[in-house]
């Protein structure tokens, strides 16, 4: 990079249009879309697709709900020609739906571009022309007046071949190519010579369709040059006003979005952003973007993940797992505080409220995700978003200060792993911490217990230090009866007991929480069970072992000699 790059580029400077009015505006309606996925995407690609993959992505744009689709370049491409007519001769053109097809400014394209349309009931013909200076100077040599003669003469020429065939009905779409890099007035006059070459009035109309060929400039910059155009064409009631952002800047989303503000009625662009160098505009994206403004798109993306798993295929082109609305990884949360405030959102959002989950801009289920991945555990995780993945995959709701304690482990855990914790290894984590049996010595190894009829006496069938032993024990219940038998002197600070699973496959899970006298703190035990007393008999043990293990106590057990 050079120090001072203001030798080397300048900056688009912007238009006089102080009265502009497009900042104040708002969406409200969606545009008429035209998916270029099959032409300015399909160009953009290592290797164009065939007829078959042409066929498979068009049908799903037709699913989708595209009613202009740009089909191709058939006057330069044999591939292009022979998709156009498998689409006619196969009647695969819905009665709402227009294919639309390129051609340069040449007359023999043209000819052959209306052959490849025959038989179809329209056809929208794209003529474009280059018209900014460095185009004009550098690849063409071309004057103003040599372009608009340019103009003139294709335009003139198409309208003498679709007036041959009058049972098409066809529409211009004419661009001026490299609008956004050229003089307004020049764009301007291109435009008009279009419009009076075609012939417009009430039944026939022109699309005028102005790029960003190569996106320069801020967004408002464009909408500023929409806004003009939309003053100055005329007659404006007989033109549809299109635009075709592209993305150098990553800015196309935003230059769509205020050209529509600014008055433009139709959106150009390709699927999840697809097309030439940074790609066209990405209709994904803005009719999402629409979405979630309370504006239908008109487009269904109700099975996002079908549509990115289709155009990836069509277009070997992966999506990127951060693409807005449709990545792999757009609706999942690593972050302990984000994955906290979408479990509350869950919690409180009304079913049929106004969408209102922290982090989460759209509904993932209205996109056919399902929550699954919303909610991933790394070492950035916390408490919330462990204590989600537990409870959903594995049933289990941990108290609060449990939770706390729990996903200090899983951070340890994934410090040391380094790596990303599936809902699997956090349930074989809480296992071993709190249902399994530590490795440690004086660890109580459970093997039964007798509960009296009264409920206040118990035997324990345990195994310390390699010695099988049965304990006994009293209290005004199991849980206590089972501490005093174990002769801890554990106090019992918390004791909670929840279904898991259900049917023949419910189980218990009771979790106890506990301190020693003398020792700071409290600490978690768990049991699971069928049976809910030995599930709590188990947490007790699984409390006592947990602050055994943190040295906290020393088993002086109720043995069957030391009480008999
Ligand atoms: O990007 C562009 O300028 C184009 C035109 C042909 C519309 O694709
Ligand atoms: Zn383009």
């Amino acid at each position: 990079m050079i120090a001072n790059p203001s030798q080397k580029y300048q900056p688009f400077a912007p238009i006089a249009l102080a009265d502009r009015t497009w900042p104040s505006r708002t969406i409200t309606q969606a545009p008429i879309w035209l998916s270029t996925d099959l032409r300015d995407g399909n160009q953009a690609l290592f290797e164009p697709m065939n007829v078959e993959r042409k066929i498979r992505l068009y049908k799903e744009l037709v699913r989708i709900g595209f009613k202009q689709i740009e089909v191709g370049f058939p006057a330069a491409s044999q591939t292009d020609f022979d998709f156009v007519r498998r689409l006619i001769d196969e009647d695969l053109i819905p009665d709402d739906v227009s294919i639309m097809v390129m051609t340069q400014s040449r007359e023999d394209l043209i000819d052959r571009t209306v052959e490849a349309v025959q038989g179809a009931k329209r056809a929208i013909v794209h003529i474009y022309n280059a018209v900014a200076p460095a185009w004009r100077k550098i690849v063409f040599n071309m004057s103003v007046p040599q372009v608009m003669e340019l103009v003139q003469h294709h335009v003139s020429h198409f309208k003498k071949r679709a007036d041959e065939h009058p049972e098409i009905e066809w529409t211009l779409q004419y661009s001026p190519e490299t609008f956004s890099s050229a003089e307004l007035e020049v764009s301007l006059q291109a435009c008009h010579t279009a419009i009076e070459a075609w012939g417009v009035g009430p039944d026939r109309k022109i699309i005028i369709n102005l790029p960003t060929t190569v996106e320069n400039a801020t967004p408002n910059v464009f909408a500023d040059q929409i806004e003009w155009m939309h003053r100055h064409l005329v007659p404006r009631e007989h033109i549809v006003l299109s635009v075709h952002p592209h993305n150098d800047r990553g800015t196309g989303v935003a230059a769509a979005e205020f050209a529509m503000m600014a008055g433009a009625d139709r959106v150009e662009g390709c699927l999840f952003g697809n097309g030439e160098r940074c790609g066209n505009v990405d209709i994904v994206t803005l009719a999402l973007n629409m979405y979630t403004q309370g504006v239908h798109p008109a487009l269904d993306f109700s099975d996002i993940n079908g549509v990115a798993r289709i155009a990836e295929e069509c277009t070997a082109l992966p999506v990127h797992p951060r693409h807005p609305y449709a990545g792999d990884l757009v609706f999942t949360a690593f972050s302990g505080s984000h994955q906290d405030a979408i479990k509350k959102g869950f919690g409180a959002q009304d079913p049929n409220g106004i969408w209102e989950v922290p982090y989460l801009p759209i509904d993932p289920a209205d996109l056919g995700r399902t929550y699954d991945s919303v909610i991933r555990v790394n070492s950035q995780s916390g408490k919330g978003g462990i204590s989600f993945l537990m409870e959903r995959e594995h049933g289990v709701v941990m108290p609060r200060r449990m939770q706390v304690e729990f996903s200090a482990i899983v951070q340890r855990e994934t410090d040391s792993s380094e790596s990303e914790m599936t809902g699997d290894a956090l349930w074989t984590l809480f296992d071993k911490n709190y249902l399994t049996t530590p490795a440690c010595a004086n660890a109580v190894v459970y093997h039964g217990h007798k509960l009296a009829e009264d409920g206040h006496h118990i035997e324990l069938d345990v195994t310390i230090n390699d010695e099988r032993q049965k304990l006994q024990g009293q209290g005004n219940g199991p849980i206590a009866a089972a501490v005093d038998a174990l002769g801890l002197p554990l106090r019992v600070d918390h004791y909670e007991e929840r279904a898991t699973g259900s049917g023949a496959n419910a189980q218990a899970l009771a979790i106890i929480e506990a301190a020693m006298d003398g020792t700071a703190g409290s600490t978690f035990g768990a049991g699971m069970s069928h049976n809910i007393v030995t599930a709590s008999v188990q947490a007790v043990i699984s409390v006592a072992n947990r602050l055994n293990a943190r040295g906290a106590g020393e088993f002086a057990p109720h043995t069957e000699a030391a009480t008999a």
